[in-house]
């Protein structure tokens, strides 16, 4: 746990985001216990913006990986991180590939303080065609 934590604090600090000053980081476990960071990329046209999560994830899918275990995500301007969950938008992504039941989102404020939810747990009713 704690080392995921800090990858994603580690991919933090390639966060692009002059806009929002809020960078994000994030460490997705693949099944085979391989580890892709991602980290939010602003755009001034606002929309084409990539949180974290989608970043670390469309790495992975883009590498043949579509079996993941669990994801850290850390965030806050400045150097302090605060509470933090995924937006709507990544949990969508996180459905289309992980099991809600078994999906384990780890929201992180340091290696030490975190809360765990499952992916059902945050988003109960995703899209599914
Ligand atoms: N952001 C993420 O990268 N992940 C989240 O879970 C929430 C929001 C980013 C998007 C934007 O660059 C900034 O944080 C402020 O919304």
């Amino acid at each position: 746990m704690e080392q995921l934590i800090r990858q994603a604090v580690k991919a933090r600090r390639n966060a692009y985001a002059p806009y929002s000053g809020f960078r994000v980081g994030a460490a997705l476990e693949c099944a085979g216990g391989k580890i892709y960071t991602g980290c939010n990329i602003e755009n001034s046209a606002f929309s084409p913006t990539n949180c974290a999560e989608r970043t670390a994830f469309f790495k992975a899918v883009s590498e043949g990986i579509r079996d993941f275990h669990r994801i850290a995500i850390v965030g806050g301007q400045g150097e302090t991180l605060v509470d933090i969950s995924p937006c709507g938008v990544c949990l969508q992504v996180m459905a289309e590939f992980c099991d809600p039941g078994s999906f384990q989102i780890i929201m992180a404020k340091s290696v030490t303080e975190y809360v765990c939810r499952t992916l059902g747990e945050l988003l109960p009713m995703g899209f599914h065609l």
